[in-house]
């Protein structure tokens, strides 16, 4: 089976290709099928995570544009089993340079669906949306109901590319499956363009003996995902039968809902108070306004019964950063 992966240099691309390359074995709602090929695809040089794998699947990669149809006519040759489609300018970024984001996120989007067209079969897309896509004023929970309301250019641009999967994979020209991600975090590495960086941030330096900047209240909740959750949930979609998704292709992922203070908290208990005392509050109204302006009660029953999941609790979100990235709690 070829995979074709766009925004592989990503953080989420980084995860997945590690992922693949540990157990080349996908499922698919025909059964497990080994992954054979995989194409990897990004404006910069997508790095190969060094991971051993008695079956590695043949890797190829291309520096290119996602709004460029050559680019993707090359990447995806003349069939793909599935596109896994990450690439993105994400939140900040995309509030910062309204035509930046439209470009990628929606003109970038359209381009890969119309490069599809001219496969031989219709492959598979998985799209990363976002919890995003919600907005201004919502009821308390959440449901699969909830209207759509973004308040960011970011959220807009992908309740657009939502749209054209739902509308590809009813015409048949692809078979699309979109998850509206929850926050991930905790992120390795350094800060991002994301208006909730701070939520990877105000755990991951202080676990590694640095300071971190707390630019919302203590009160403000968030819904998280650790990574690997998300990397879980995004190889189970692709077992799922089109019909199960029914009249859409989108679905909400569980995620933990957890008010800052709680986070705090918790990286009091895997760090000591050290760790709390190196997050300082510096308020930041532009990035409360984003990040605030985000759900965090949901009630994902679609995604339940779909069989996708969260993970337990906060603590076992840092308990995840801990192993996975090999950090020393300090
Ligand atoms: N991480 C999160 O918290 C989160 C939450 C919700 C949704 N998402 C979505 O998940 C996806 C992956 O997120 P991530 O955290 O890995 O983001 P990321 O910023 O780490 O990765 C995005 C990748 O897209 C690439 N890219 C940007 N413009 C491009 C272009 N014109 N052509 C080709 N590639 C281009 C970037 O170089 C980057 O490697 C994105 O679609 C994002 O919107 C992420």
């Amino acid at each position: 089976m070829k995979v074709v992966m766009t925004g592989a240099a990503g953080f989420l691309g980084q995860k997945l290709i590690a992922r693949i390359l540990a157990d080349p074995q996908l499922p698919s709602p025909q059964g497990p099928r080994a992954v054979t090929q995989l194409c990897l695809f990004d404006v910069v040089e997508p790095p190969i995570p060094a991971v051993s794998s008695a079956k590695s699947p043949a890797i190829s990669t291309q520096v290119g544009d996602i709004t460029r149809a050559d680019d993707l006519t090359q990447l995806l040759g003349e069939q793909a089993d599935v596109i896994v489609h990450l690439a993105a300018v994400v939140s900040s970024a995309a509030e910062a340079d309204l035509d930046l984001g439209l470009r990628v996120n929606l003109d970038g989007t359209r381009t890969l669906l119309e490069v599809c067209r001219g496969l031989a079969q219709p492959p598979m897309v998985v799209f990363a949306s976002s919890v995003a896509v919600y907005g201004g004023a919502l009821p308390a929970v959440v449901t699969d109901n909830t209207a759509l309301t973004p308040q960011s250019s970011y959220g807009a641009q992908k309740v657009m590319g939502e749209q054209l999967i739902n509308d590809f994979s009813r015409r048949g020209l692809i078979d699309g499956r979109v998850l509206r991600l929850p926050t991930i975090a905790v992120r390795p590495g350094r800060p991002n363009a994301a208006a909730s960086s701070f939520a990877s941030s105000i755990i991951r330096e202080p676990l590694q003996g640095e300071t971190a900047v707390l630019p919302v209240p203590e009160t403000l909740a968030l819904n998280l995902l650790s990574p690997r959750a998300v990397i879980a949930n995004m190889v189970h979609a692709l077992g799922i039968p089109a019909a199960d998704f029914g009249a859409s292709r989108s679905v909400m992922l569980p995620g933990c809902c957890v008010a800052v203070s709680d986070m705090l908290a918790a990286l009091e208990r895997a760090g000591g108070p050290a760790a709390r005392e190196r997050v300082h509050a510096q308020p930041d109204a532009g990035i409360e306004a984003i990040v605030g302006g985000w759900p965090a009660r949901f009630d994902t029953a679609k995604a339940n019964a779909l069989g996708f999941s969260a993970d337990r609790d906060i603590d076992a979100i840092i308990a995840a950063f801990i192993e996975e990235d090999r950090i020393d709690a300090c």
